[in-house]
């Protein structure tokens, strides 16, 4: 019989991408999502349409902080829990109040109803956010998190419940550490979507601090194959960095956007934001050696394709 999953966040960016492979190597799918309003739900409800059409497919559009959680996690075999609310700048001040309950109670209480039950894998994102601003280049599993944002704060007690879970009841929880991850579908407050929409429109493009700071940008397929490799293998109880382990400074990538639109980008630079990190790098090697990940999809190809993807959606 097909495997079969409950993804949680499902309408979101990555969250829709992974029900994608999942339907096309056969499994049964569970999505839950409530459309939460960290951006235009017009675009989840975008990214659901073609999961809609798939008989494998079934569609729970609620609250996890609300839903009754025990069946669809008893019909399934793996938990993949990609539902959280992101972003690292917006979690500051009377924002935090989402981020807590969207991050750590919504975690909280899918452990919760998943102690106990006979589940193959719980797999959850977490977020290079948790290593903060670390001089630990490239940065380990080893290396003590210490968030630099409200949000990495959040998912780093997130990521530690997952452990709680995994010590005290056997929960069989992989936690996965994405470093930005961008792409087709990719969320319109993240930097290289609005770089694309920026060049396209003939608008400035703004880069917080010099622009030469770096980061570990991951291609959304590599992603969602991590994940699967997470659910697929005997690990139980581990973190992994999800990464490329080639960081690349943010006017590099701009240069690359120009070169792949054949458009001049124009630049604006505004002060540091608050909660970004200098750099970030993935230490790949703990993901690679155990589970056999290599990211297959370098920046370049990965940036035409996010680009080709924009352009026919803003036509
Ligand atoms: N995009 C990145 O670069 C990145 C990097 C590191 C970690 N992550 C993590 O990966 C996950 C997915 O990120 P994304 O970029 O796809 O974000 P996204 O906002 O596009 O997707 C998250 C989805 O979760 C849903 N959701 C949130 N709270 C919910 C709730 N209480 N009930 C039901 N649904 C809820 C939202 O409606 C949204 O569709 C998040 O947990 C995020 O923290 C993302």
């Amino acid at each position: 019989m097909a495997p079969s999953a409950l993804v949680t966040g499902c309408a979101g960016f990555i969250g829709s991408h992974l029900c994608e492979t999942l339907l096309l190597k056969g499994w049964r799918v569970t999505g839950i999502d409530s459309f939460l309003d960290n951006y235009h739900s017009g675009l989840k409800r975008e990214n659901l349409q073609p999961l809609l059409r798939q008989p494998r497919f079934e569609f729970v559009g609620e609250d996890l902080l609300k839903v009754p959680l025990k069946e669809s996690i008893e019909k399934n075999e793996y938990v993949f829990h990609l539902a959280g609310q992101p972003g690292v700048r917006s979690s500051w001040g009377g924002q935090f109040n989402t981020y807590v309950v969207n991050n750590i109670l919504v975690t909280q209480r899918i452990l919760e109803a998943i102690k106990g039950q006979d589940i193959k894998k719980f797999v959850f994102a977490s977020t290079s956010s948790v290593y903060g601003n670390t001089d630990a280049l490239p940065t380990g599993e080893g290396q003590l998190p210490a968030p630099f944002s409200p949000y990495g704060v959040t998912k780093l007690a997130a990521e530690s419940l997952c452990g709680l879970y995994y010590e005290n009841y056997g929960v069989p929880v992989v936690s996965l550490r994405y470093f930005t991850v961008y792409g087709p579908r990719q969320r319109p407050d993240m930097a290289i979507g609005s770089f694309i929409r920026s060049i396209l429109d003939g608008k400035i493009i703004i880069v917080y601090g010099d622009g030469m700071q770096k980061r570990d940008f991951t291609y959304v397929e590599d992603i969602v194959r991590a994940n699967i490799l997470a659910a697929e293998c005997p690990a139980e109880g581990e973190v992994f960095n999800v990464g490329s382990g080639r960081p690349v400074e943010i006017m590099r990538v701009i240069r690359i956007l120009e070169e792949l639109s054949g458009r001049e980008a124009r630049v604006e630079f505004m002060p540091d934001q608050r909660g970004d990190v200098r750099d970030t790098w993935a230490d790949i090697g703990k993901i690679s050696g155990m589970l056999g990940f290599v990211p297959s999809t370098g920046l370049r190809i990965g940036l035409k394709r996010q680009i080709e993807y924009m352009k026919k959606s803003i036509n």
